[in-house]
């Protein structure tokens, strides 16, 4: 069975509850499902973490396993963690980079990510289809190596 992994970060186990008009009302137990029901054929592994190191002993971890891409929304660490970032460009695992809401039409802030020039590509600003997106891709990339 095809391995993905799924990581989340800092304040993303709060999604359905967390500002819902930017991040939408979905929990992360429900848009999983979704992927689970739309992707039957998938080991879809996911792992949140609102700490830095955990995220990083993670990816660290995914090194000595059988995953084949990781699909990652590293919340706010997106724009300060030069750690995870490292960790990623470490990573011989392709990386998707996604992201709920469009983050260069909020704070300037966010629109800089220390992750997207390690990452295979960016998504952002597509809700919860940008995880469906994300695996979508890797599955057309996978068949294609
Ligand atoms: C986010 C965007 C980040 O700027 C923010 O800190 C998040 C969520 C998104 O999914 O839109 O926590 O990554």
């Amino acid at each position: 069975m095809l391995r993905l992994d799924i990581v989340n970060g800092p304040n993303l186990g709060r999604l359905g509850q967390r500002q819902p008009e930017i991040y939408g009302r979905q929990n992360w137990s429900e848009i999983l499902s979704e992927l689970h029901e739309e992707y039957p054929e998938l080991q879809l592994q996911q792992f949140q973490s609102n700490h830095e190191g955990a995220l990083i002993d993670y990816l660290e971890a995914l090194a000595e396993g059988n995953s084949r891409g990781v699909i990652m929304n590293p919340g706010a660490l997106t724009h300060q963690s030069y750690a995870l970032r490292d960790a990623v460009a470490a990573l011989e695992i392709p990386v998707v980079e996604v992201h709920l809401s469009n983050i260069y039409a909020r704070e300037p802030f966010r629109a800089h990510s220390l992750i997207a020039p390690v990452a295979v590509g960016q998504i952002s600003g597509f809700g919860p289809s940008g995880y469906r997106l994300a695996v979508a891709y890797f599955v057309d990339y996978l068949q294609r190596i």
